[in-house]
């Protein structure tokens, strides 16, 4: 976590969705022979590759007495606890050996397992299933799939983003999704300022999910033209196809946006993540085919995004200091609309009655 979200402090927590995919790290942070920590939805896990390259996670904890595993041993192919040595293969967490057995002992060690969590590498990430509690270890009967970066051709470039912010996931994800901040936290020269703040009206309509009870329901802003007033766009006219984008949000975190230019695209995925109920993590995959080659596109993007980000950043770091007291806060028509949405479609998933609250598609007006 970076100092600046240590610095401030986090606001309230907030409820979290279990029985899901989060992104925990990236992948290329896991190497054979290491373990690397990390938190997600308040639980300490331990992460690690092993020699045929299978990705693992454990909470990080040995079943025995609880030192966290990540204090022992990985020789790439098991984890050995610190304190008396057991070891556990780490994709299953079976324990495998316990050293002080004698053969009077009637104890089988294979009996033991300590918690392993689904782990599947996706788009650069280690991506994470964490089970409802007391799912048991059951839970191998049909995952839902690991979420993904929509491509459309063969060769593509890919780039991440990362930003820890001090508020609760859903701060996070309303963020994410407001329409109105645009031109006051994103004002620069190469993006839009606030003069050119104009009515906007865009079309959404409901993703259901009706098989799962909705649990991967969300809503899609309909393919439209983009905003003129930015300039991003404005470089993919060069290709002089027309353009539309596509946004996406998705239960429990996910917000995909497709951007297609004839043959030419960009597609990402951005995911808000519950490090613990009160602090999370934005995660921005990006992948394209649009000036494939032209060089130097890569970094002068990384540059622009990560800029996009730390303003979004900066502004929740500021705002998790008026949080900390947990005002009552409001959400306006039509501008926050999408978040209502997303707290009616939460609500609707915690409590498993796969109610949608668009019946019907709707437009939405804002100025930005
Ligand atoms: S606490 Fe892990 S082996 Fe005893
Ligand atoms: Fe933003």
């Amino acid at each position: 976590m970076s100092d600046l979200v240590q610095l401030a402090g986090a606001g309230p927590s907030t409820e979290l969705i279990f029985g899901d995919w989060y992104p925990a790290l990236r992948a290329s942070e896991l190497r054979a022979g290491r373990m690397t920590k990390a938190l997600l939805l308040g639980i300490p896990m331990v992460l690690g590759r092993k020699r045929d390259g299978s990705l693992f996670a454990l909470r990080d904890m040995c079943p025995h007495r609880g030192i966290p595993l990540s204090a022992g041993w990985f020789d790439g192919e098991r984890v050995t606890c610190k304190y008396h040595g057991w070891e556990f293969e780490p994709c299953g967490g079976r324990c495998e050996h316990i050293p002080s057995l004698t053969p009077h002992d009637t104890l089988e060690p294979t009996r033991v397992f300590a918690q392993a969590f689904p782990c599947q590498q996706r788009d650069g990430y280690a991506w994470v299933y964490v089970p409802e509690a007391g799912a048991g270890r059951s839970l191998s009967v049909e995952l839902p799939p690991v979420p993904e970066v929509p491509k459309f051709s063969d060769r593509y470039r890919t780039a991440h983003l990362v930003a820890d912010l001090p508020c609760n996931v859903d701060h996070g994800i309303i963020g994410l999704m407001d329409p109105a901040h645009g031109p006051f936290v994103h004002q620069a020269w190469w993006w839009r300022s606030r003069a050119s703040i104009h009515q906007k009206a865009k079309q959404f309509e409901a993703i259901r999910d009706d098989l799962h009870r909705g649990r991967n329901a969300g809503f899609r802003m309909v393919a439209h033209a983009p905003s003129g007033n930015s300039a991003p766009y404005k470089l993919l006219g060069v290709y002089g196809e027309p353009i539309t984008t596509t946004i996406d949000f998705v239960l429990p975190n996910r917000r995909y946006e497709t951007i297609r230019c004839g043959p030419k695209w960009f597609a990402s995925l951005t995911t808000v993540t519950p490090v613990t109920p009160s602090t999370c993590r934005i995660d921005v995959c990006a992948a394209w085919n649009v000036f494939y080659h032209v060089p130097l596109v890569k970094p002068i993007a990384m540059f622009f995004g990560k800029r996009f980000v730390a303003q979004d950043q900066q502004t929740m770091v500021e705002q998790a200091e008026g949080l900390r007291s947990n005002p009552a806060l409001m959400l306006i028509d039509d501008a926050d609309k999408p978040a209502k949405w997303y707290f009616a479609l939460k609500q609707a998933r915690l409590k498993g009655t796969g109610d949608h609250p668009l019946r019907e598609p709707v437009t939405l007006r804002w100025r930005s």
